[in-house]
Formats: structure tokens, C-alpha cells, sequence
């Protein structure tokens, strides 16, 4: 229905011909030209919509019946059920009844202190511009009211709340976030998963009486624009229906114009096929890829839901945390950072301080972060620690460096002085820096002398260079 303009003249009579011949056929639905074929060559065709690349940087939440027990792991089911290891093994016979069944977590899942307000104020705060919530991990549980999972849901069990949706209210209503939901695809104890997988995934019981279903009434009724699938549980795109379901997704589906996915949708098609690509968990290949990716990484170093045994070395450091981002986004990421909540929906004070801290520093920061493109050098050459952005369009390059040097004096061996046009000026700070060009072994900024309170921010810091080569 797009395309030229009306032609000029009197179309009128036409036009009213044309709207009687219409209604004299027979009634037929509206068609958009399906633009997308269920094939992996038609779908990984499709331009990632340009918000994502701009965003750089969002919030991943894990939460479950796997925050009750919260230790370990939120594989926890998996590991003492299934491996049987024996620390979850011991902590189980150590505090819970004899037959206790993890099942039973679920009565426990109170989400007691949960205000999905306040936690969509912290997220604007940490200067994050999506969000990811676990809407149903690997032991099947769902945040909403699925109407195929029936008592294995946070309205029917645990909560009796419509998680799902009160966040999703939250973020749209408070912030300017994009809501975005993580699904995973199989689930490790399902009936139904486990008959399906030892027929070689010749049975299709799984997707087609709960998956298939729980997945498009979830798009229909959350509108996530970011749908981070996972768990293929090693079965192939044909038994998923993966290719099916994304172009229903691309062409028809309420958000088919600004959804992005990313690339786990069956065996095989991890930095494959897809939308964006993950690769691996906390990936992080430090140089370009010609495919927009993300690092999807972990505050608790160990674990992606909320552990009571995490120490404080456990997590991350903000100084980390700020190494994480500057050197995904100039390798051309995003940072998917994630936090796991307490059972009672609590965000602990670490994660909440974590969080809060990146947004000081992209307050002062932002401006080479955001909306950035990557450079045609990635880091510096001499000085280490050193990692480029760019905005072709401003002559703007951008060089964050983590380590103040000692002498006041940022050696840069990739950037090219043009005399006459270069200015360098330091984000947060005013006045522009003196630089000195070392012509083709680049330039050597005289960095402003600061006391610690005058510093613009810590953790790190960005030099906007003008016209450089
Ligand atoms: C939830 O958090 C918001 C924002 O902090 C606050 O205004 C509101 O009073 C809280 N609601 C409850 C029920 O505590
Ligand atoms: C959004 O917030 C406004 C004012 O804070 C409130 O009146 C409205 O009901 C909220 N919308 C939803 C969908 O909750
Ligand atoms: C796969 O999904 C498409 C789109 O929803 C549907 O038309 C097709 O029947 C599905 N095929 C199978 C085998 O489930
Ligand atoms: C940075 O650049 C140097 C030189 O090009 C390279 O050897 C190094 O692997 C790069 N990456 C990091 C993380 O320093």
C-alpha cells in the first residue's frame, strides 16, 4: 500500500467506480505482500531496526522459581535433579524436608517487595535503553498467566501477579525503555519436551501444544521489542518451527517493525541465523564483527539468577563494569548486563549500586556511547586501555581511556592531527586540551590538571576529538 503519489486530475468518478466494483466481491481480508519467506536466507536479510545499535547498552533480569532457593545457580533444578552434584545435592538434604520437590519452591516465590515502579526507576537511572525480563527460563515457569502452563505460572502459583505485565506497564508508562522479553524455547522436564526428544524430534508434541501457542500469545499480549529466545534444547529450526514463527513475527506480528531478536533459535543457528548475534554467554571478542552482536554478561561473575552465596569478589567492579562497555561498543555490541532480583522482588543493594554507578558515568559519558558508530581503528596501537568510537557525520571521534596517565600526557598512536581543524576536548570538561601532532604516529593531549574533586566522573574517561584522521 506505500508508493507513488496520487496522479494529478480528476480521480474522482474512477474512484468511486472502483470502490462499488470493490463491494461486489466477495469479502477478503487486507493483505500486506508478505515481505518475508520462512527460509533463514529470507529472515537474516531483514535490517536490524536502527534503534538497537543506537540503544548500546541494556538491562537483563533473571528471575523464577530458581530465585528461592537462590544458590548456586539458576541451572539449580538441573544441577541437583538431573547431574545430582553434590553441593545442591547436600544443600537440599541440609535444609529442606526429605520429598521436598522443587516444584514446592513455587508457593515460596512471594514477590512480596515487588514494585515494578521502582525498578524501572533504577533501570532509568542506570542510563540502560532496554530491558530483557526472563518471562519463562528452562524450568518452564512463566512470569504471566500463560494459558498453557497451567499452576507453572506466576498469576495461578508463587506471586499471583501478572509480572510480565506490571513491568511491562512500568517501563512503558515510567521510562523511555524499550520492554524487552527473554522465552526459553524447550524446558528440561516437560513431558511432553522429554517424549518429543526421544523420538529424535520426529514428534512435535512440544512446540505444537505449548510453545508455538505460549509464544505468539506472549508477542500479542506484551509487545516485547526485543524477543531474546534461548534453550534450543538441541533440536533443529524444522521441529521449533523458528523460521515459521519469525516470519509471522517480521511480517504480521504487532511489533513487526521495531522487534529485534537475537540468533538462539534452534540447534545450530547460535551466530548463525537470526537477528543480532550472542555467540556465547558474556562474549566479548575484542575487535569488529561485520554482524551486529551483543554481549550479554552477568554482574555475579557466576551466576545469572540471584545467589545468597555470591561474595563480594563475586561481582563485578564498576571499573569492570565500564571496561565491559567501552570495549562491546567499540567492537561494534551492545552490553546486555544482568542483574537476578531476591524471591521477594528486591534488587540488592549491589546490583542497584552497580547500576546507578554506570549512569553517573554515561551522564557525564553518554556522548560516545550512544548512537556511536564503531571506528576504523578499534583500540590504541600505544597506549593500552584505549578504545575508539565514532560520529562520521559530526568529525567526531572518540578515544575512552581507562587509566589516567601518570605524566598528564595521553599518548594516542591512532589518531591524525589536521592542523588548523583538530580540537580535543574532554567529555565533562570545558575549555579544549592542548595536543601536541606526532604526524602519522598520531598525537599527544595534554590532559587538563584536575584534583579528584574536579575530575568530570571516574572509572574512566572520553576525549572528543574533532576532525582527526
Ligand atoms: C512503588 O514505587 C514507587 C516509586 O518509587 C512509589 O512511588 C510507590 O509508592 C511504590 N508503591 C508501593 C505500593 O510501595
Ligand atoms: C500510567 O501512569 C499514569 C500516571 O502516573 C496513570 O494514571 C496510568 O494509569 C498509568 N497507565 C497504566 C497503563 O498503568
Ligand atoms: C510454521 O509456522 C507457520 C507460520 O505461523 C505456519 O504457517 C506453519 O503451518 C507452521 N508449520 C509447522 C510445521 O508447524
Ligand atoms: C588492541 O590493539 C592491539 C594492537 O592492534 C592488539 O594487539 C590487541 O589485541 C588489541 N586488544 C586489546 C584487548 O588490547
Amino acid at each position: 500500500m506505500t508508493g507513488g503519489r496520487r496522479p494529478r486530475g480528476d480521480m474522482r468518478g474512477a474512484e468511486v467506480l472502483g470502490l462499488a466494483l470493490l463491494a461486489l466481491l466477495p469479502p477478503c481480508p487486507a493483505r500486506r505482500a508478505a515481505r518475508f519467506q520462512p527460509t533463514w536466507q529470507s529472515l537474516d536479510a531483514r535490517e536490524l531496526p536502527a534503534w538497537f545499535d543506537q540503544a548500546k547498552f541494556g538491562i537483563f533480569i533473571h528471575w523464577g522459581v530458581f530465585s528461592v532457593p537462590s544458590f548456586g545457580s539458576e541451572w539449580f533444578w538441573w544441577y541437583w535433579q538431573k547431574e545430582k552434584i553434590q553441593k545442591y545435592v547436600n544443600f537440599m538434604k541440609n535444609n529442606y524436608p526429605s520429598g521436598f520437590k522443587y516444584e514446592d519452591f513455587a508457593s515460596l516465590f512471594t514477590a512480596k517487595f515487588f514494585n515494578a515502579s521502582q525498578w524501572a526507576d533504577i533501570f532509568q537511572a542506570s542510563g540502560a535503553k532496554y530491558i530483557v525480563l526472563t518471562s519463562k527460563h528452562h524450568e518452564g515457569f512463566t512470569l504471566w498467566g500463560s494459558e498453557y502452563s497451567w499452576n507453572w505460572n506466576a498469576v495461578d502459583e508463587g506471586p499471583k501477579r501478572d509480572i510480565v505485565k506490571e513491568l511491562e506497564v512500568a517501563i512503558r508508562n515510567r521510562t523511555d525503555l524499550r520492554f524487552g522479553l527473554y522465552y526459553s524455547l524447550f524446558e528440561w522436564f516437560h513431558p511432553l519436551f522429554l517424549e518429543d526428544e526421544s523420538s529424535t524430534f520426529h514428534k512435535r508434541q512440544f512446540p505444537v501444544s505449548k510453545m508455538l501457542p505460549e509464544l505468539y500469545a506472549l508477542v500479542n499480549k506484551y509487545r516485547p521489542e526485543v524477543l531474546w529466545s534461548d534453550g534450543d534444547g538441541g533440536a533443529p529450526d524444522d521441529y521449533w518451527n523458528s523460521t515459521g514463527f519469525l516470519a509471522w513475527l517480521y511480517n504480521d506480528s504487532p511489533v513487526r517493525d521495531t522487534v529485534v531478536t537475537n540468533d538462539r533459535w534452534a540447534a545450530g543457528s547460535i551466530c548463525k541465523h537470526g537477528g543480532y548475534y550472542t555467540c556465547a554467554d558474556r562474549y566479548n571478542p575484542g575487535h569488529l564483527l561485520p554482524h551486529k552482536w551483543e554481549n550479554c554478561m552477568t554482574l555475579d561473575k557466576f551466576s545469572w539468577g540471584y545467589r545468597r552465596d555470591a561474595g563480594i569478589g563475586d561481582y563485578l567492579t564498576i571499573e569492570e563494569l565500564v571496561k565491559q562497555l567501552v570495549e562491546t561498543v567499540s567492537c561494534g555490541g551492545n552490553l546486555l548486563v544482568n542483574i537476578g532480583p531476591t524471591l521477594d522482588g528486591i534488587i540488592s543493594t549491589i546490583f542497584e549500586e552497580r547500576l546507578r554507578q554506570i549512569g553517573t558515568w554515561l551522564k557525564v559519558n553518554g556522548e560516545a556511547i550512544y548512537e556511536t558508530d564503531t571506528w576504523r581503528s578499534q583500540n590504541d596501537t600505544i597506549t593500552p586501555d584505549v578504545w575508539y568510537t565514532s560520529k562520521p557525520k559530526e568529525k567526531l571521534v572518540y578515544a575512552i581511556f581507562l587509566k589516567w596517565p601518570t605524566s598528564g600526557k595521553l599518548s594516542l598512536g591512532q589518531p591524525r592531527a589536521t592542523l588548523g581543524a583538530t580540537e580535543v576536548k574532554l567529555l565533562g570538561h570545558g575549555q579544549p586540551l592542548k595536543w601536541i601532532s606526532l604526524e602519522h604516529s598520531g598525537i599527544v593531549v595534554e590532559l587538563p590538571q584536575l584534583t579528584v574533586h574536579e575530575l568530570p566522573c571516574k572509572w574512566g574517561w572520553a576525549l572528543a576529538l574533532t576532525s582527526v584522521m
